[in-house]
């Protein structure tokens, strides 16, 4: 038993999978796999949530929050791009920490990241939801209270929950449906869509920069840190700065902590490695590329959002645009909000995405059945079946829970996948020191180790009760992973055989280039 949840899978298994017959088809490039990165990190984390933070959390300080944040996944990224090269195949984390942790660890990440793409696209389709609003608005058009929002919304002077009148957030449901279908329909159109909406946000977000910069007043930066610099709980008893009424961690590094959903998203181009053209050389490119990219545009963009508004004037749902207006500059608001609209759907289009990928990368281990979650359409040629179950369980997220509390769940979710690809990192520089690595994270184990520590601290920076969200849906996991997983492994039926044949279990040397390898799941 322990053997088995310690099995990892061996890393010449892993390369070996890709030339097997059901694969999707290697299409993608270093510009598109730099372009998906953009696309799944440029969205609801910049044009939406900037404003909440800044007012309930950070103010002006939000600009040192993004640097915070970027600096944690500059580690993390590092780990990563190092993993991609080596194991360039679908799952991301999940295959990662298969080939370094074991299948129990595997699981657990596997079902983490359903944390991060999952629950991370319902944070997007609603923030999506207030900037289509916004568009609409300016056009004369109002959607009806009862199906424009979540059902309910935080309180901070209380620290609990309001109903807000509606009953359901409809344009949130709406482009998920429409995102699940062309996602369906194949990865070719849907990176061609993506690039075109790229551009677009890419190009609003330089004109916010470029216009934006001109109607700074620096007054507006005073006081910059008005909620303190620190932010930091243990299990609800506050540890550094301040908190609100409702037990919030407060301040700049608490503001960190939230921003971090803005960077989320270079990790998802790994998962794109199976559909890479050379994915050991272009996979690092994109992860590293992209995450650079938007870190220098997401601290220009604050720096000119709390530079042209009053930190505590800032508008929750749609703050950049918003900002443009408040300023005088109303013609420019429309565009903005378009751009807004486009950029944060091409999130949504990435994390829809990768969220099947994961899945299909289980399927393929026998976590999970691979009848259903493992299938690739015949003419499409995607994982159809997982794709329409992700479309439909983050509809019934984001059609009734509000953006904060998502939010929050998908950062604790996403935070704890980077540090177990940190340790992995280390793990496997132990385990395979000569296993070909195209891609090397610098000054190992300093940078992993950084990683694993600071995303700790943006984890301890969260609301308290994040942490038994976490532990209630890692708990579900275990039932399913118990109930279905352990006995379905494709790994556990290598063991028994291995252990038939030989008397003992490999387990532990597992992870060796050269042993035989397992077969393909039990159907
Ligand atoms: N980073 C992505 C966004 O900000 C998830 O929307």
């Amino acid at each position: 038993m322990a053997s088995q949840f310690f099995a990892r899978k061996p890393l010449a298994l892993l390369l070996e999978e890709m030339a097997g017959e059901h694969r999707l088809r290697r299409i993608l490039g270093p510009v598109t796999l730099t372009s998906l990165g953009v696309g799944a990190i440029v969205g609801a984390g910049i044009f939406v949530t900037t404003g909440a933070i800044a007012r309930q959390t950070s103010g002006p300080a939000l600009m040192l929050s993004y640097v915070a944040a970027g600096l944690v996944c500059v580690f993390a990224a590092l780990c990563y791009a190092e993993f991609a090269s080596m194991v360039p195949v679908a799952g991301s984390a999940y295959t990662y920490a298969y080939a370094t942790l074991g299948e129990v660890f595997a699981w657990i990440i596997g079902w983490d990241l359903v944390l991060e793409y999952a629950v991370g696209s319902a944070v997007v389709a609603n923030g999506w939801s207030g900037y289509f609003q916004k568009v609409l608005n300016t056009l004369g058009v109002t959607i009806p209270t009862e199906v424009s929002g979540p059902v309910i919304k935080y309180d901070p002077s209380t620290g609990g929950f309001l109903s807000t009148g509606s009953f359901i957030n409809l344009p949130a449901v709406a482009v998920v449906v429409l995102v699940t279908i062309v996602l369906v329909v194949g990865i070719k159109e849907s990176a061609s869509f993506n690039a075109i909406m790229v551009g677009v946000k890419v190009a609003a977000v330089l004109f916010v920069i470029g216009v934006g910069i001109f109607y700074i007043n620096t007054d507006n930066w005073s006081p910059f840190a008005p909620y303190g610099m620190t932010g930091l709980s243990f299990f609800g008893h506050t540890v550094a700065g301040q908190a609100d009424v409702g037990g919030k961690p407060l301040g700049m590094l608490a503001g960190a902590a939230l921003a971090f959903f803005a960077y989320i998203g270079f990790d998802s181009v790994s998962t794109h490695s199976e559909e890479a053209k050379n994915p050991q050389r272009d996979v690092p490119i994109g992860i590293i590329a992209s995450l650079l990219i938007c870190t220098v545009l997401y601290i220009a963009v604050v720096a000119v959002l709390t530079g042209m508004v009053p930190y505590n004037q800032l508008d929750i749902n749609a703050p950049v645009s918003d900002a443009f207006d408040k300023v005088g500059l109303t013609w420019a608001q429309f565009m903005i909000s378009l751009g807004g609209v486009t950029g944060i759907t091409s999130v949504l289009l990435v994390m829809l995405l990768s969220q099947p990928r994961v899945l299909l990368a289980m399927a393929r281990d026998g976590l999970l059945p691979p009848s259903f979650f493992g299938a690739v359409h015949e003419k499409f040629r995607t994982p159809w079946k997982s794709t329409i179950l992700t479309g439909g369980f983050v509809c019934m997220l984001t059609a009734f829970l509000p953006i904060d509390i998502l939010l929050e769940l998908v950062n604790i979710g996403t935070l704890l996948a980077f540090v177990i690809v940190c340790a992995a990192v280390m793990i496997m520089r132990k385990t395979h020191p000569d296993a070909e690595r195209p891609f090397r994270a610098p000054f190992v184990p300093l940078v992993p180790i950084l990683g694993i520590l600071t995303c700790l601290i943006l984890m301890f920076s969260l609301p308290p009760h994040n942490w038994w969200r976490l532990a209630v849906w890692l708990g579900i996991g275990f039932v399913i992973y118990f109930a279905y997983g352990r006995r379905h492994s494709v790994m556990r039926h290598y063991l028994a055989r291995e252990i038939g044949k030989h008397g003992v279990s490999p387990a532990g040397s597992l992870a060796t280039e050269t042993e035989s390898t397992p077969e393909g799941p039990p159907e």
